[in-house]
């Protein structure tokens, strides 16, 4: 098949990432016979320093001429003053909203031969499969913000259609998988969140009755993501708690830079990115994990191209070139030798069949 993917680079070690997962992805095009163009635009700090716009106007024209956008990660000290204008992240929260992409997936799996990175027991986390929806154009994200000398305010805001469609698209996944759903909210003191279980509940009721429905608040989510991982099937959540409870889990795969994610709308155009940050203190040094970023080009291949067997061929190269033995320096201790970014995704492009 033929496509157009727009790559992100963005900052910190988003290049690196994103040059690997890219290799992988010609790698894929070549074997399988698919033909894919690619197109390098500017988001973030790079483009900042280019045009003083975290999100040109070309960037954007780039993605929505796409089928796919890969990225890599946005920010770092160079652009964090907090009296600056413009910051990264902007970019970044835009392309999401201005593409329409509400439903972020972040698949959480355990890997069995990397269990001795995670700092939990082993005992808790073989068999953890479950995959984190979170809602990702709307809530404090996106909700009006203030400053003054004295005060500041974040306003988040939730509308019945925002929830229903996530859920829909949480349910659908669960409907797939092992039929249970875990809703994560803050009722007992939000309102977001009450109007939130509100719909969650009734959708579910009338269109997955078969479903299993187990509502969490956000901080008791925390704990037993921890206390009992294996039990999670599909997680759905609002924005920033998404957003923190998946840092979290990536301590049960073992590391943050193991974890893709995709972000999808109504269509199949997607944006796939590393949960992981731009990661100032290791840039340029060829030793960043490209996991997160190749695993997250598996997820291209798979819900905006649609090849499942491409996509399950790279998450396997993935999975045999960890059981081979190949780590990153955030998968071993500090003492132990690790390879390189080009070395693992060498490895990762060997195993590719
Ligand atoms: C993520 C990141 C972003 C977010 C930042 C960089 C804006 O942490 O993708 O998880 O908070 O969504
Ligand atoms: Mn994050």
């Amino acid at each position: 098949m033929e496509a157009l993917i727009t790559l992100l680079p963005g900052d910190g070690i988003g290049p690196e990432v994103t040059s690997a997962a890219h290799r992988v992805l010609k790698e894929v095009a070549q074997r399988y016979g698919h033909s894919f163009e690619y197109k390098v635009e500017l988001i973030g700090g790079a483009a900042i320093d280019v045009c003083g716009d975290p999100l040109p106007d070309a960037t954007v024209a780039s993605c929505q001429r796409s089928d796919a956008v890969l990225l890599g990660a946005v920010g770092g000290p160079k652009w964090s003053d907090p009296n600056a204008a413009v910051r990264p992240e902007q970019g970044l929260l835009k392309i999401r909203s201005v593409l329409g992409l509400f439903a972020n997936l972040r698949p959480v799996s355990v890997i069995d031969d990397l269990i001795p990175a995670s700092p939990l027991r082993a005992e808790l986390l073989t068999g953890v499969d479950m995959i984190v929806v979170r809602e990702l154009t709307g809530g404090i994200y996106f909700g009006e913000k203030t400053r003054s000398e004295t005060s500041a305010s974040d306003l988040c805001t939730y509308h019945t259609h925002e929830v229903e469609r996530i859920v829909r698209v949480a349910a659908q996944l669960a409907s797939a998988r092992r039929g249970k759903l875990c809703s994560v909210d803050k009722a007992n003191v939000l309102e977001t969140s009450r109007l939130w279980r509100d719909v969650t509940d009734r959708l579910i009721r009338d269109e997955f009755p078969e479903l299993e429905l187990e509502t969490l608040l956000v901080d008791a989510a925390a704990m037993h993501l921890l206390k009992r991982p294996r039990d999670f099937d599909v997680i759905v959540t609002e924005n920033m708690f998404g957003d923190i409870l998946t840092d979290e889990a990536s301590m049960l795969v073992g590391s943050l830079g193991m974890l893709p994610s995709a972000s999808i709308g109504a269509g199949s155009r997607g944006l796939y990115e590393p949960i992981h940050g731009s990661a100032p203190d290791i840039a340029g040094r060829d030793i960043a994990n490209p996991c997160g970023s190749i695993a997250s080009a598996a997820m291209l291949l798979r819900y905006s191209l649609g090849l499942n067997d491409e996509a399950s061929a790279v998450e396997t190269a993935i999975t045999r070139a960890i059981a081979s033995g190949a780590r990153t320096a955030d998968l071993v201790a500090a003492d132990e030798s690790s390879i390189t970014t080009s070395g693992m995704t060498d490895l990762i492009i060997n195993e590719i069949s």
